[in-house]
């Protein structure tokens, strides 16, 4: 109730603030595309404090949780490959570099008491973009690219949970946390994602039968149905036998590249065929005339349920869908339509607030901004603008076609906090995640209903 009201009074604000900017997208012109993604770069870079003197580098300001923003510098990191505007690069590896911990696997010690499979895994495949796109290394006395992706693959290797529902990675990594039960999507999907991409990367083996091995427990216990779409999660306090069917788009973007980088890596072998193009089919439900929507949570007539989290989603399932048509090509007569009119609707939405080029949510409102504006919106916005640069972009590297970050097959296994016995003493239960089942199942029932909008200003 109070979100509807509170947006509705921004999207009044927004009509009389339009004159001063909106962006407009041809996506026929490398100068346009490049010009929109310039302005929602920095429409996003501005919720980042972290480089201000006094605050943390790496973090994001409240409501944002620690995850978003791996997720924001790993689009950072893309802004650069799509556009090669260097200028923010020297604050997104800053920012990344201030968050490996003491032991160079993106555990700092700020976050172990509360930090998930999936909230490390989003900061392990920003590296891993890094890596494969040959974004500048950091000096040799620093931990590298690849070195950090590889950390947190064998981290998620040690969590690998045999004791209930035939494996899987829980969400959660600490017993104390809320959701530790939990065994879902996101935190495999970002296994099986860093480790298709590793044997990609390496030519190395195991990390390609850890991916193997993921997604066929993900068939087996049922979060990949045989329609390959992908569900939230399931609990192992009933050996996983019961289903959350909450379908995100995070979740079918994570296994559809995963699958494409597959696909490669065993030379279009036919049963990756298969699995790459029923979960590319299995996009479908995400779209509504070919524009991308969050479905469990958008509703095009009222602002909807989707939360801080949710809000960037759109971000990831485009990214996804972008890099999956550059290393397939035979998947571009199904990705392209739809990324070029999410990214012109996107693109619509993006005349808001005082600076008039803040980005709204609802990209099938078929409208300009809607009132509803964050940081998730922003990187959603950036993340489908960007891709239209995607025939532009140089192929992603590998080990042997001009990839140079500097591998450690063995970082991180010396941890502490790889398992669930870590040192962190503080009992912490909080929703601070970036799994999702848990947090919609509390905003459908109303408990955190509308309170988490509109937090911030633009
Ligand atoms: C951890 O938190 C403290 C206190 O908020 C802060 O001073 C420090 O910079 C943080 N460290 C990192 C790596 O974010
Ligand atoms: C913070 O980052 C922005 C964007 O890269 C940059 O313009 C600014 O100078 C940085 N501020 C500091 C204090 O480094
Ligand atoms: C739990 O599920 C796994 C995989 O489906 C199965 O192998 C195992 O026997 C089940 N355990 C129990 C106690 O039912
Ligand atoms: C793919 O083909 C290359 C070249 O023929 C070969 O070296 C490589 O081993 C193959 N990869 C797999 C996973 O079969
Ligand atoms: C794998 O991707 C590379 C580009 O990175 C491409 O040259 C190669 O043909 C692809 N292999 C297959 C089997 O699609
Ligand atoms: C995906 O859809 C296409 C077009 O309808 C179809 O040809 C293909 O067989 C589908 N893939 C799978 C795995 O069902
Ligand atoms: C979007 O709005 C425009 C003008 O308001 C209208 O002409 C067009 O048909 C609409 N498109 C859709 C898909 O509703
Ligand atoms: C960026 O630079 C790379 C190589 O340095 C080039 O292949 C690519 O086309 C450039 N992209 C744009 C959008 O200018
Ligand atoms: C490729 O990987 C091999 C084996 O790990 C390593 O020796 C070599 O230095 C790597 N090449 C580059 C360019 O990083
Ligand atoms: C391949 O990766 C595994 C897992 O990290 C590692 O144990 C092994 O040493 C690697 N093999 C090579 C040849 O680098």
């Amino acid at each position: 109730m109070r979100g509807r009201t509170l947006a509705r009074g921004a999207a009044i604000c927004a009509t009389w603030t339009q004159l001063t900017g909106a962006i407009s997208l041809d996506i026929t012109s490398e100068t346009s595309i490049k010009s929109a993604a310039a302005t929602v770069a920095y429409g996003m870079m501005k919720y980042y404090t972290g480089n201000n003197t006094g605050d943390n580098p790496g973090n994001l300001p409240s409501p944002y949780y620690w995850w978003e923003a791996g997720a924001c510098f790993g689009t950072m990191v893309e802004y650069w490959y799509y556009t090669n505007d260097t200028s923010y690069n020297p604050t997104v590896t800053a920012a990344l570099l201030s968050q490996v911990g003491t032991n160079d696997d993106f555990m700092p010690e700020n976050q172990t008491k509360t930090e998930g499979n999936d909230d490390q895994g989003f900061w392990g495949m920003a590296a891993m973009s890094a890596a494969e796109m040959n974004y500048p290394n950091p000096p040799s006395d620093e931990p590298q690219w690849l070195a950090l992706a590889q950390a947190v693959f064998n981290e998620m290797v040690t969590r690998w949970d045999d004791s209930t529902c035939g494996g899987g990675l829980r969400w959660q990594i600490f017993t104390w946390n809320n959701g530790y039960t939990y065994k879902n999507s996101i935190a495999n999907g970002c296994f099986f994602n860093i480790a298709a991409r590793l044997a990609r990367y390496t030519g190395n083996a195991t990390y390609a039968d850890w991916a193997e091995k993921t997604w066929t427990w993900m068939e087996d216990v049922g979060l990949m149905s045989s329609d390959y779409a992908v569900y939230d999660g399931t609990s192992d306090t009933t050996n996983c036998s019961t289903i959350d069917h909450l379908q995100f788009t995070y979740n079918q973007g994570i296994y559809l590249f995963g699958a494409a980088v597959m696909y490669n890596y065993t030379n279009a072998s036919s049963t990756w065929n298969t699995r790459l193009s029923g979960v590319m089919n299995g996009t479908d439900i995400f779209f509504k005339d070919d524009i991308m929507y969050e479905q469990a949570c958008e509703d095009v007539n009222t602002v909807g349920t989707c939360d801080t989290d949710q809000q960037s989603f759109k971000a990831y399932l485009s990214r996804w869908m972008a890099a999956t048509a550059k290393l397939v090509p035979w998947t571009t007569s199904y990705i392209t339509p739809k990324l070029q009119a999410s990214a012109k609707a996107a693109a619509a939405q993006c005349d808001g607030g005082t600076d008039g080029t803040t980005c709204g949510e609802h990209w099938t409102a078929n409208s300009t901004y809607d009132g509803i504006y964050g940081l998730g919106q922003e990187m959603s916005a950036l993340s489908v603008i960007q891709a239209m640069l995607i025939d532009q972009a140089p192929e992603l590297v590998t080990n042997t076609t001009g990839g140079t970050s500097v591998g450690n097959s063995d970082a991180g296994t010396g941890s502490t906090t790889s398992s669930s016995t870590g040192t962190v003493d503080t009992p912490v239960t909080g929703a601070d995640k970036a799994g999702a089942g848990i947090l919609t199942a509390l905003v459908l029932c109303g408990v955190l209903g509308g309170t988490g909008f509109m937090i911030m200003g633009a």
